[in-house]
């Protein structure tokens, strides 16, 4: 487990669900119905391109914790720009593609405005990627070392985690220490469909792995009872560790 300043301290706080849905009324719905049950509601880009940030802030005002999953890649300028302005909103953590010189424009805006509050996370590769999918992009290594060079990357960079999927948990906890959080999608709970996630493992063996936040989603979301399959997560995990 990390020794960050932004790393949990409770069964709950691990748990992260995905608001991923089509509009704002079906995210406010899912927010009442795990209320308690999460640690951190995420809004990605779904929601975003339908109300999803004013939404956002809301959520945040309330008093939530807020992961804008926007995974950013672009100009230095507008990269420093954009991170000053998601800061401003209040929201705890945030992803940014783990390229060395966007991560370093997304630090600066955090070191030059003295930002304590927001995490920045780096996506190594998406969970949903296969050896083949990371060829076809023109990647030629293995996944895992394509994940542990960003990895050490987000570390020099001076980023407050990564994401990874769980079964790249441990070496990474093992490469990077216990400065960064690490936050793990592509989890799912035994007899749940993996859907389009490829390299999953359960809530249990994502903790032992060293993960610190699960993003569990479709498993809670699609659930007939969210609150119940969620406060199921978080019993999994407090039995873990
Ligand atoms: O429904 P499911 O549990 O697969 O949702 C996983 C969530 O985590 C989605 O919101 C997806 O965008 C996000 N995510 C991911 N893999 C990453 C980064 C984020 O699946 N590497």
């Amino acid at each position: 487990m990390s020794s960050s300043r932004f790393a949990p301290t409770s069964a709950v706080d691990r748990l992260v669900l995905p608001l991923d849905v089509p509009t704002v009324d079906d995210a406010r719905a899912l927010v009442s119905a795990t209320k308690g049950t999460v640690g951190v509601y995420k809004i990605g880009m779904e929601l975003q391109f339908a109300g999803g940030l004013e939404f956002a802030r809301e959520l945040a005002a309330d008093g939530h914790k807020i992961f804008l999953d926007v995974k950013l890649h672009d100009i230095d300028n507008t990269i420093t720009q954009a991170v000053r302005n998601v800061a401003k909103m209040g929201m705890t953590f945030m992803t940014i593609h783990a390229y060395p010189k966007t991560m370093r424009a997304a630090v600066k805006a955090i070191t030059e405005d003295g930002v304590e509050d927001l995490c920045l996370l780096g996506v190594t590769v998406l969970t949903s990627m296969s050896e083949g999918d990371l060829l076809d992009a023109g990647y030629k290594g293995p996944i895992s070392d394509v994940v542990e060079d960003r990895a050490k990357d987000a570390r020099a960079c001076g980023m407050g985690g990564i994401v990874c999927a769980a079964t790249e948990s441990a070496s990474m906890r093992k490469v990077l220490g216990d400065e960064l959080v690490i936050v793990t999608p592509g989890i799912r709970p035994t007899g749940s469909a993996a859907g389009d996630q490829q390299r999953i493992m359960t809530p249990a063996d994502a903790i032992i792995a060293g993960s610190d936040y699960l993003v569990v989603g479709r498993p809670i979301s699609k659930a007939d009872n969210p609150r119940k399959a969620a406060e199921a997560i978080v019993q999994e995990i407090e039995a873990a560790l």
